[in-house]
């Protein structure tokens, strides 16, 4: 607190949900605290340094979120949805704020790892192809996985066009990872450098292979954390953060 730094208000609102004019009602009914004193003057200076809580919530002073979510079936990747809950929905009250939204998109049916964010420049790097940096998902098809078609993802596969009517073309899709996953041998690993819509489906589909649960395991070099249950969201560590873009 001091005359550097940022408004409280602005601080506040600009990391949460709630509106200026909100920030002023909470800090009103002393639910705002600086460093452990309730605040009523929003004008006042805060920084990096100083210790923020909102209704009960710890305020994180950095300008970017990083959030891991792990994404049950039938929720929807986008920010908002007419009919269907969104990944947004799934964010804890204490992590939102405004600007997040999920870097990539899972399909509605697909399970695991998406991360949540308010830094488009990292979004980006994390999901440009010229990036590479490779996203790795456990796929159950409805048969046994045919080993020649590692090499045949190896090369990088020919997806048919999904509205031809339209004049798409047929896609060459970038090499891919494809290889058994432990003991079942319709579990397979598949990693990939590119995000196509329904890509991993529209792999398999080409060989006739129904992709019965896709679960997408890592983002770079970081794992979906095992302990974070389905539908959870927590913050992401510094080394974590780093690992995002490993390749
Ligand atoms: N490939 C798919 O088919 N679906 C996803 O959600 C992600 C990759």
């Amino acid at each position: 607190m001091g005359s550097q730094g940022e408004r409280l208000d602005k601080a506040v609102s600009n990391r949460t949900s709630y509106t200026r004019k909100e920030v002023h009602a909470l800090a009103g009914r002393g639910l705002v605290l600086v460093n452990g004193t309730p605040v009523r003057d929003c004008a006042i200076k805060v920084t990096g340094q100083d210790q923020i809580t909102v209704d009960g919530n710890w305020l994180e002073m950095a300008q970017f979120s990083y959030l891991m979510l792990n994404k049950p079936k039938g929720v929807v990747c986008a920010t908002e949805d007419a009919a269907l809950p969104t990944v947004l929905d799934l964010v804890p009250e204490a992590f939102r704020r405004k600007g997040l939204f999920p870097a990539g998109r899972l399909d509605k049916d697909t399970e695991g790892f998406v991360l949540i964010t308010n830094d488009g420049a990292l979004a980006h790097r994390i999901l440009s192809p010229k990036s590479h940096v490779p996203k790795t998902y456990c796929a159950t098809l409805d048969k046994p996985f045919p080993a020649r078609l590692s090499q045949e993802f190896a090369q990088g596969v020919l997806l048919p066009p999904e509205r031809p009517r339209e004049g798409e073309k047929p896609f060459h899709c970038m090499p891919a990872l494809a290889r058994q996953a432990g003991e079942d041998p319709r579990m397979v690993q598949v990693v990939l450098r590119q995000g196509m819509y329904h890509q991993v489906r529209r792999m398999f589909a080409v060989y006739g292979l129904q992709v019965i649960r896709l679960v997408r395991e890592k983002i770079g070099g970081l794992p979906l954390d095992p302990a974070l249950p389905e539908g959870g969201c927590r913050r992401l560590t510094r080394e974590e953060l780093e690992k995002l873009e490993e390749r």
